[in-house]
């Protein structure tokens, strides 16, 4: 049994999708959600879905091992990224080497890094009049939207898109792709 826990420090649109896909199935678990935002609307999510949540204000970020011990715990194995503002602190990197993944919805290594997450990036996208964007499923390093890519989506843009527009077409993809590739992802590892 693989039992992932989710970051997320929004409205958890990806987390609910990533419940619900995962919900019955009979080797992966979401086991907890953890967020940095005391007022997320993922712990709506949690909730909904009757998952074990835990709210880590600032001063707990500065000591990852308390983390760590939430999660090995839980025996968790697995992170999911989904829509997590915060740096991954290093101690937890490297506790869980290669089983932390995010999501971007952009494609990397285009419009990433720090300051580029929501509505900034769809609107450096229409910006730089891109022909295309979609999304980018990476594992997590020590760097902003660094990490090395392990599945990318596309669609196509014109030019009537707008910021607005390019948000709607780039959440279709995430919701089609990211419970997938994660099983499929975690179907590979033991
Ligand atoms: C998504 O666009 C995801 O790609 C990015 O943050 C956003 C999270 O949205 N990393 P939600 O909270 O899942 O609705």
């Amino acid at each position: 049994m693989h039992r992932i826990a989710i970051f997320a420090s929004g409205k958890g649109s990806n987390a609910d999708n990533l419940c619900r896909y995962f919900e019955n199935h009979p080797v992966i678990r979401i086991s907890l959600i953890i967020t940095d935002r005391k007022e997320a609307g993922v712990l709506d999510v949690a909730e909904k879905h009757g998952i074990e949540h835990l709210y880590f204000n600032k001063a707990a970020w500065l000591q990852p091992q308390l983390i760590i011990d939430d999660l090995q715990k839980r025996s968790i194995d697995f992170i999911v990224l989904a829509g997590f503002l915060k740096l991954v602190p290093p101690a937890v990197i490297h506790a869980y080497n290669r089983r932390i993944i995010n999501i971007h919805p952009a494609l990397l290594p285009k419009f990433g890094g720090r300051g580029m997450f929501g509505m900034h990036v769809h609107e450096a996208v229409a910006n730089a009049k891109e022909k295309e964007t979609g999304i980018t499923i990476h594992y997590v390093n020590e760097q902003y939207d660094k990490g090395d890519v392990i599945f990318q989506a596309r669609v196509s843009l014109t030019e009537n898109d707008t910021p607005e527009t390019i948000a709607i077409k780039v959440h279709e993809l995430e919701m089609k792709h990211f419970p997938v590739e994660a099983e499929r992802l975690l179907s590979k590892k033991e």
